[in-house]
């Protein structure tokens, strides 16, 4: 499987897929990194594995369209087939979605549908869980479709949320869970164990891992 990572931050979840390729456990390769920002952690960590990135930042672009355009002609340079999308804090084209449909996934840092959606992303999810009390957050991989975080869910794990957390205390049990989880769910697709039917996605052979908290 060729795949491509967009990633717009410090690339945690992207070293977390790079290294489950170098050692095997997921059968595939990393052969681009899109980002729209040079600011980017995530590019030094593609950069120091080989891997070929891109800054496509849309407001380069005179249209949506073109920036979807961009996106496509990058991922066709690299024979993309398979996009992860790992901390990209952009809405990805429709042009983009409908090109890999059932091939790009998501990360999101909640038991999705909740604390999902628009303006939803990184330490708001956090926030918005500590201000609701909720007693669970968690990690949840899903399809990507051109509504946010609304694609069906291919694998989520909970973690649990204590009285006395920070948001950066539950990002900090959340993200080790985010990085076994979502090379897992890549692993599926690679070895085409995944079916998609409907909002509900089927997988052969599936023995969840679990991890403790
Ligand atoms: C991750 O926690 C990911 O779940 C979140 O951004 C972080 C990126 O960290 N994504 C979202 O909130 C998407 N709505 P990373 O750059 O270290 O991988």
């Amino acid at each position: 499987m060729r795949l491509a990572v967009f990633a717009s931050g410090g690339g945690t979840n992207l070293q977390a897929i790079l290294d489950a390729c170098r050692t095997g456990d997921l059968p595939a390769d990393v052969v681009a990194c899109i980002s729209n920002t040079s600011a980017a952690g995530a590019l030094d960590r593609a950069q120091a594995h080989g891997v070929p990135s891109a800054v496509l930042p849309p407001a380069d672009f005179d249209t949506p369209s073109a920036f979807g355009d961009a996106l496509l002609d990058t991922l066709d340079q690299h024979r993309v087939d398979f996009v992860a999308l790992a901390g990209y804090m952009l809405k990805v084209p429709k042009s983009v979605v409908a090109a890999y449909r059932h091939r790009m996934l998501n990360i999101h840092p909640s038991l999705l549908p909740a604390f999902g959606g628009k303006g939803m992303y990184g330490r708001h999810v956090h926030e918005a869980v500590l201000a609701h009390g909720a007693h669970w957050s968690g990690a949840t991989v899903h399809l990507v479709t051109d509504e946010y975080d609304q694609g069906p869910i291919v694998l989520q794990e909970p973690v649990p949320v204590y009285a006395d957390d920070t948001p950066s205390s539950l990002a900090e049990r959340i993200q080790p869970v985010e990085h076994t989880l979502y090379p897992e769910a890549l692993r599926l697709f690679a070895e085409d164990r995944v079916r998609i039917d409907g909002r509900t996605v089927r997988i052969d052979d599936y023995a969840p891992h679990r991890s403790s908290h």
